[in-house]
């Protein structure tokens, strides 16, 4: 390692800063390989403040001048240290002038300023400015930049930064430069710079109170055409957020600039986003319909951040969620209301269970509000993005929509223009409901899922219904003690004959029970008849039910339900309660045989096809292999491989002839409202059940839809159907793909990702192959995910082959990875975190990875942090 002990950073060792920086003019000298910055700060020391030495961070940079207003600063008056520089016996504010270089071209961690594609562009969340001058880069000191860029002009006709324009001209030798104004004072992390040779998609935007605002996206000119969605979906961001949130816009631009290489989606620097290519350029020929609404959803996410993060900052990084959890609930809000609510509500509990809650049960588990941390990058997790956007909504669930909307108005005017913390935010929440929060904050403290079991008991004579609640949470990595939780759990009751009984106060047919206690009970009256139990509607908390989930009431749920998520959710748990006994089945070498009782209910199920599509092919899309292997004491890849494959021939089989019916009605959709969505996705769904029956018809059918697809959602809908089998049409198909998208990265990397993930032997080769394949590069992170994040995360039979090949390719992949760039590495490495959920030889395999990886003298942090904590 670097650093031989390298020391994390806890919560309750925050101390507010000594210093302010409340104004910072930077020049920016641009060159590849040597960049000169001269960054102006003007500081004051925070009177009665204990500690009067300065403070500045920085990393990779070459010190070149210090001065105080004007005058050099004698060197004993500073220190570099491993970290940065200290500065001592400053006067209480003045003017500081520190001139430094750095290397952009050799950035290759994509971290601080770098060059992509020859452009040049930062990435400054969350300690990356550090890597462009010394700086408190810390989120709470937040200060008004002027940026002054300098540039060749022909190789850099396009000079941006956050904020305003104020001034552009001609320099001598062919260089100009461009004047930035940023008059919200901001933390250094969202700082943001691009140069390059853009081409420029504009058009305007209408603010609420009138005001006209310039919206620009940024691209290489060849993507041109690619740029219109995108637009389109920044300006019904900036009109939701008006209506749903009240909040308006407040700079007069408003920029987005795409680039190749980045290390996560994207990134809401204060007026001039900078996104992953992959989440901005799209086209129907080049983008599936779930790419568009993918799109739409971070472009959505990143301008919500101008409020929720930008105005309203983090006071520390052990805040995080308070910026991304309440961030991606406005962003899923806005999507839902875009499409259809139900719909996305299930995708949403689907991506919370089939990837935090593995997170949760790990040895990476971690609070909402983590208490430590050695390398703030790892904590860009699941946990604090997704569990923390459930939080954000249970307390929209207790406390109701109008409640909710006023806490949130409190919260954005009490603390605009601060860097704060979820108690903060909490707080707010409570005095504008007048409602005690306080055994609610445990959400924040606690990790782990929490388990709720149920227990019924119905009283003919006092026509009672009875409902008990305990819940537990298992102990997590340093938190072995767990307290119960405040979980607010929607219910409603049915009568046999599918009616609702009202259950609530004014004969409401749905309710929220809160649950405080370990295990509390409660008591519906007026219920002449034993209920069929309808829990956790809308999956009112992130938590885990356990249940007998008799067949007989799921099938009655599937055809009676009318919320959406627990009519899915009823399809799923008897989809889940067959595969898993499946699965025992393969174990034990008996035969696989289907309760007619599913099949019905699947059966029923596709006549709704026409009416509700999206929701329908939801339901009929079986629990992921990760799921699955989630819910078994030992994962065994190949009997849940084996389980999901057969229940998918076989529905196949059995639904043949509907599914044919179905394919066919919805031949030829277009448009892009909820219906065709939904249609279009039902569609791909039969042709992936008609080739899994097994049936020759099925690949003719689907390799017609291969040469036929007028887009990119057919065509990938024909690739994926024909994947689960190895043949002559699949390369056929694949070989024609690979000629016709070649130079395009992005649409490549459908053809790297599918082929990684393809559960056919010798996945490892294949692997091998593909990352010798000319379009693929190991700097760059989006390749790296088509291939390698794919392989590892949905290659579970290729991944986990029991001669653990996989495992030290891996290991050693990893580390060249880790060379060039940490946070990729430390992400990918990811893949050995749940090692011990497997058997010994499984378990030795991964172990010795981890071992293998930690044995690296130069390991980074990042990766340290990741494999020391999985191996525990
Ligand atoms: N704030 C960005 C977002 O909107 C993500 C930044 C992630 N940064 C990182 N170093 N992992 O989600
Ligand atoms: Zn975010």
């Amino acid at each position: 390692m670097k650093d031989p002990a390298p020391k994390s950073t806890h919560l309750t060792d925050y101390t507010s800063p000594a210093w302010r920086v409340p104004k910072v003019s930077l020049c920016f000298e641009l060159e590849p390989e040597e960049t000169r910055v001269t960054a102006m700060l003007c500081v004051e020391h925070v009177d009665g403040h204990p500690q009067r030495d300065l403070v500045l961070f920085g990393e990779e940079l070459v010190l070149e001048s210090l001065s105080q207003n004007g005058e050099p600063l004698d060197s004993q008056y500073y220190e570099l240290t491993k970290d940065g520089l200290v500065i001592r016996d400053l006067d209480e504010s003045c003017e500081l002038e520190i001139v430094t270089r750095i290397h952009p071209k050799r950035n290759t961690a994509l971290s601080g300023l770098y060059i992509s594609e020859g452009h040049f562009c930062t990435q400054c969340e969350a300690e990356g400015f550090r890597r462009i001058t010394y700086f408190p880069d810390r989120p709470d000191v937040l200060s008004v930049y002027d940026v002054r860029i300098e540039a060749d002009e022909k190789r850099y006709p396009v000079l941006l930064s956050n904020g305003n324009p104020v001034a552009q001209g001609e320099l001598d030798n062919g260089r100009h430069f461009a004047h930035w104004h940023d008059p919200f004072p901001k933390p250094s992390y969202l700082f943001a710079l691009v140069a390059g040779d853009l081409a420029c998609h504009s058009d305007q935007f209408v603010t609420a109170s009138g005001r006209t605002v310039d919206l620009r996206l940024y691209v290489q000119a060849h993507n041109l055409d690619q740029c219109s969605f995108a637009m389109q979906a920044l300006k019904k961001s900036m009109r939701w957020d008006e209506q749903a949130f009240g909040r308006e816009y407040d700079l007069d631009i408003f920029m987005i600039v795409a680039v190749d290489d980045f290390n996560m989606g994207a990134m809401e620097n204060k007026g001039l986003n900078i996104f992953n290519s992959k989440c901005v350029l799209a086209s129907p020929q080049t983008a599936t319909d779930d790419d568009f609404i993918m799109i739409e959803s971070i472009i959505a996410h990143e301008y919500f951040h101008n409020w929720s993060g930008n105005r309203v900052t983090c006071r520390d990084w052990f805040q995080l969620s308070l910026k991304e959890g309440l961030t991606v609930f406005r962003d899923q809000e806005f999507t839902a209301d875009q499409t259809l609510p139900g719909v996305k509500r299930i995708q949403d509990v689907q991506r919370l269970r089939n990837l935090q809650f593995p997170e949760d049960a790990g040895p990476m588990s971690h609070p909402v509000r983590p208490q430590s941390y050695l390398e703030i990058n790892n904590f860009y997790t699941m946990t604090i993005y997704e569990k923390g956007a459930e939080v954000v909504r249970m307390l929209q669930t207790l406390l109701g929509a109008s409640l909710f909307r006023r806490g949130l108005d409190l919260y954005f005017d009490r603390h605009d223009g601060q860097a704060v913390t979820t108690d903060d935010f909490v707080k707010a929440l409570e005095d504008a409901s007048g409602r005690d929060l306080s055994l609610f904050r445990r959400w924040y403290d606690q990790a782990g899922t929490p388990v709720l079991e149920i227990q019924e008991g119905f009283d003919d004579s006092a026509s009672e219904y009875h409902l008990s609640l305990r819940q537990h949470c298992p102990s997590t990595p340093g938190q072995d003690v767990k307290m119960p939780l405040h979980i607010p759990v929607s219910v409603a009751l049915f009568a046999a004959s599918g009616e609702k009984i009202p259950c609530g106060a004014d004969a409401a047919i749905e309710t929220t029970l809160e649950l405080t206690e370990q295990q509390q009970t409660f008591v519906f009256k007026d219920v002449h008849e034993p209920p069929v139990l309808s829990l956790l509607r809308g999956f009112s908390a992130p938590v885990i039910v356990r249940d007998q989930h008799r067949p007989e009431t799921l099938a009655f749920l599937m055809q009676h339900e009318d919320d959406a998520f627990s009519r899915w959710e009823a399809g799923q748990r008897f989809a889940l309660n067959i595969l898993l006994a499946w699965v025992a089945d393969c174990q034990n070498d008996r035969q696989l045989l289907l309760d007619p009782r599913f099949s019905q209910a699947f059966a029923a199920l596709l006549k709704d096809a026409q009416s509700h599509p999206a929701l329908v092919a939801e339901t009929m899309t079986l629990p992921s292999e990760s799921y699955l292997g989630d819910q078994l004491s030992t994962i065994d890849v190949e009997a849940v491989h084996m389980a999901r494959c057969t229940l998918m021939q076989q529905l196949g089989q059995q639904c043949f002839s509907t599914m044919v019916e179905i394919y066919e009605k919805t031949q030829g959709i277009a448009g892009f409202d909820a219906l065709a969505l939904g249609q279009r996705r039902l569609h791909n769904l039969c042709l992936t059940y008609l080739c899994a029956s097994g049936e020759s018809e099925a690949q003719d059918r689907a390799l017609q839809h291969y040469h036929h697809a007028p887009d990119m959602t057919h065509t990938m809908g024909a690739l994926r159907a024909l994947i689960a089998q190895p043949g002559e049409v699949i390369h056929q198909c694949l070989g024609d793909f690979e000629q016709r998208w070649k130079d395009q990265p992005l649409v490549l990397d459908k053809w790297f990702s599918l082929q990684a993930m393809a559960p056919w032997p010798d996945s490892l080769e294949r692997v091998q192959d593909l990352m010798r394949h000319p379009g693929f590069s190991l700097r760059n992170p989006n390749r790296v995910r088509a291939v390698l994040g794919s392989f590892t995360m949905a290659n579970p039979l290729g991944f986990h082959a029991i001669d653990g090949q996989a495992y030290a390719f891996m290991a050693e992949l990893i580390l060249e990875l880790d060379a060039i760039n940490p946070q990729i590495a430390a992400r990918l490495a990811g893949c050995f975190s749940r090692w011990r959920r497997f058997d010994a030889v499984r378990q030795n395999g991964q172990q010795q990875a981890l071992q293998r990886i930690l044995a690296q003298p130069s390991v980074s942090r990042d990766l340290y942090e990741i494999a020391s904590r999985s191996l525990g």
